[in-house]
């Protein structure tokens, strides 16, 4: 375990310096290469090139991030900013606690895992022994590439045939199939998390059975302070500025069925894939543009779902079993969990998820 963690520590560290290399150079970025966790920190900013200035973290257009914990620092700053915004933006509505509108049982939910191959045993196995293992039935996981170990754990596995890189685009490739199995599935609920991510089913359905499935419901956490500004192409060579809030990917986040099936001209079949060249931003990003940009449906931000961009070190203990997911990973070069007293020690459960 202890090794493991080493490793991981030692990757993190070495996919972190590839994607600040990454959000300073100005070209086209060829398809970053698979690294750990790092990487992936970052990927929602540092995903696209090009044509598309992405400019979340500061007022300045495109001010480069000069340093690896610079840019950490304000992601951090970014939580507690709470100046104006430019445009006249406004920020997203807080979720506040209310009451159950309906009954919801967990087949009525689709959580999405998505995952890849590589990190089949590294991370999915520490889901499935512990939060999965209980809720097989409200969750599927996406990956690409057959592991007949996993398919023994758990039924729902499937093979989006995606290609593993952490590529935008086998990013969006596998968000195009999560979209397209839930919508086959008819449930109520398509929720989305990663495979770092411990998803509290009790305090999920909680928060779901607070809104009407039917209406238009984008539930989750901005990890940016502004809306995200990017270039929409509209027509041949034809571009214009676009913003829009999204919920971070790495904390999780929920779309009611209502939503999901306004979003259909975008999302569905193939066309996601086009939806996200149209920006040219991560797959996240896309959920976001097609639900605030084109639907004009705002974002419910909710401070229950946390990624491991955030310090999960400040989830008051109390809270814990409030919270609709978790993460663990790195932050400031230093080891990002929740803080939990438990049975087992930091290093024999460094997420915590065992406790
Ligand atoms: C992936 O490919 C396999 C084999 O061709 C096929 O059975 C499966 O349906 C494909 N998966 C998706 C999501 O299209």
């Amino acid at each position: 375990m202890l090794n493991r963690c080493g490793r991981r520590l030692l990757l993190a560290l070495a996919g972190a310096l590839l994607a600040c290399l990454l959000v300073l150079t100005a070209d086209p970025p060829p398809p970053p290469p698979p690294s750990e966790r790092g990487r992936r920190a970052l990927r929602s900013l540092a995903g696209p090139g090009g044509a598309a200035p992405v400019v979340g973290l500061d007022t300045a257009p495109a001010r480069e991030v000069r340093s690896l914990s610079e840019y950490f620092g304000r992601l951090a700053r970014a939580r507690t900013d709470t100046g104006p915004l430019p445009g006249g933006a406004s920020r997203p509505a807080d979720a506040v606690p209310r009451a159950p509108t309906e009954s919801l049982a967990p087949r009525d939910v689709f959580i999405a895992v998505k995952t890849t191959k590589k990190f089949h045993r590294a991370r999915l196995d520490l889901l499935l022994e512990t939060w999965i293992s209980r809720h097989k039935e409200m969750t599927f996981i996406f990956t690409d590439g057959e592991d007949e170990v996993l398919v023994r754990h758990t039924g729902n596995v499937i093979n989006t045939n995606c290609s593993s890189a952490h590529s935008r685009q086998a990013l969006s490739c596998k968000m195009a199939v999560e979209y397209d199995r839930f919508i086959e599935s008819g449930r109520k609920w398509f929720c989305h998390v990663d495979d770092d991510n411990y998803v509290n089913v009790q305090a999920l359905l909680r928060l779901l059975a607070s809104y009407p499935h039917t209406q238009d419901v984008y539930l989750g956490k901005p990890s940016l302070d502004r809306p995200i500004q990017a270039t929409e192409r509209v027509g041949e060579g034809e571009v214009r500025p676009v913003h829009f809030w999204f919920a971070t990917g790495g904390a999780g986040f929920c779309i009611s069925r209502g939503l999901a099936l306004k979003m259909s001209p975008w999302a569905s079949g193939g066309h996601f894939l086009s939806t996200a060249e149209r920006i040219r931003l991560p797959d996240d990003c896309t959920i976001g543009y097609i639900v605030e940009a084109l639907l004009g449906v705002p974002l419910t931000r909710s401070g229950l779902f946390h990624s491991h961009l955030e310090n999960l070190q400040q989830v008051p203990a109390s809270e814990l079993h409030e919270q609709v997911t978790l993460s663990y990973g790195m932050f400031e070069n230093k080891r990002n969990a929740i803080h939990l007293k438990g049975a087992f020690s930091v290093d024999a459960d460094p997420s915590r998820y065992g406790n």
